[in-house]
């Protein structure tokens, strides 16, 4: 008999960010394991949710695509009623949202610095704020933070962006704590260099110096793909994973072992 303990049968997830990148990866990655997604991105990227909640639904499962700026606590608030109310529950919520300003610290503007910080962190609090007060009312959830390897180590120019990831692996210790009580586990995910089109726009150096960069710290030698994340969220989205809480599952390729 299979294991049934990374199954998401009958779970329902919102996940933020999911037109595109990793986020779509994720979403597409549980509902391949069982779960009903409501798929959200910026009104911008309205056609690519409805792209991932179709394939979703072409699998089986519900998809339904909502339009979530992870800036506005009205529209998280909003949306994640409408979430309970459409599928009826909410049992897992993967902040995935998330923006990078490549610059030197010295050229970083406070603009630059309020936009990373607020989408990358202040918009994770708030949308795992949203979540869990549907959550504690069900006794159960799971919250699922995309940090990154960057929460852990540094490199020159992303100073708002590696501030925002270390905030977000520390708020993930902090919720879970606070929510244990409730059956709410709060975990996150360190992504390594992972091809997505947010990377490529904003890695605009050439090919020779990414290479470079990549033998230097990434043991894999490549940068990875969306889909070697999706296990990592299937684990901290399962029934597996109930007393896995606080946790930073980097999955970096290596980088963070250099
Ligand atoms: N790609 C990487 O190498 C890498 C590495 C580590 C961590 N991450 C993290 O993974 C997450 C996804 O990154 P990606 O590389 O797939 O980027 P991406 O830019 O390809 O996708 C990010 C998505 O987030 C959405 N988004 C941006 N601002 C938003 C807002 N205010 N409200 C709602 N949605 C918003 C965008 O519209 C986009 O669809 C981010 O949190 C990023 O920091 C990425």
């Amino acid at each position: 008999m299979p294991y049934s303990g990374l199954g998401l049968n009958g779970r329902v997830a919102l996940v933020t960010g999911a037109a595109r990148g990793i986020g779509r990866a994720l979403a597409l990655g549980l509902a391949q394991a069982g779960a009903d997604v409501a798929v959200s991105d910026l009104p911008a990227h309205r056609g690519g949710t409805e792209e991932t909640s179709e394939e979703i639904s072409g699998l089986g499962n519900i998809g339904r695509a909502y339009d979530l700026d992870v800036l506005d606590l009205e529209n998280i608030a909003g949306v994640t009623g409408e979430v309970v109310s459409d599928f009826g529950r909410l049992d897992i919520l993967v902040n995935n949202a998330g923006i990078r300003i490549r610059k030197p610290a010295l050229e970083v503007t406070e603009r630059d610095w309020d936009a990373v910080i607020d989408t990358n962190l202040k918009g994770v609090f708030f949308c795992a704020q949203a979540a869990a007060r549907h959550m504690i009312s069900q006794g159960s959830g799971r919250i699922i933070n995309v940090a990154s390897q960057l929460a852990v180590v540094a490199r020159p120019d992303r100073a708002a962006y590696c501030a925002s990831k270390g905030g977000v692996a520390n708020l993930t210790r902090v919720l879970a704590l606070e929510w244990a009580k409730y059956g709410i586990t709060v975990n996150a995910i360190g992504p390594g260099p992972t091809t997505t089109p947010g990377l490529l726009e904003a890695d605009t150096r050439p090919e020779q110096e990414v290479e470079a960069e990549l033998l230097a710290h990434m043991p894999l030698g490549r940068r990875m793909e969306p889909e070697e994340l999706v296990g990592a969220a299937i684990y901290l989205a399962s029934p597996s994973a109930g007393a896995t809480t606080g946790h930073l599952l980097i999955v970096d390729g290596g980088w963070t072992a250099m």
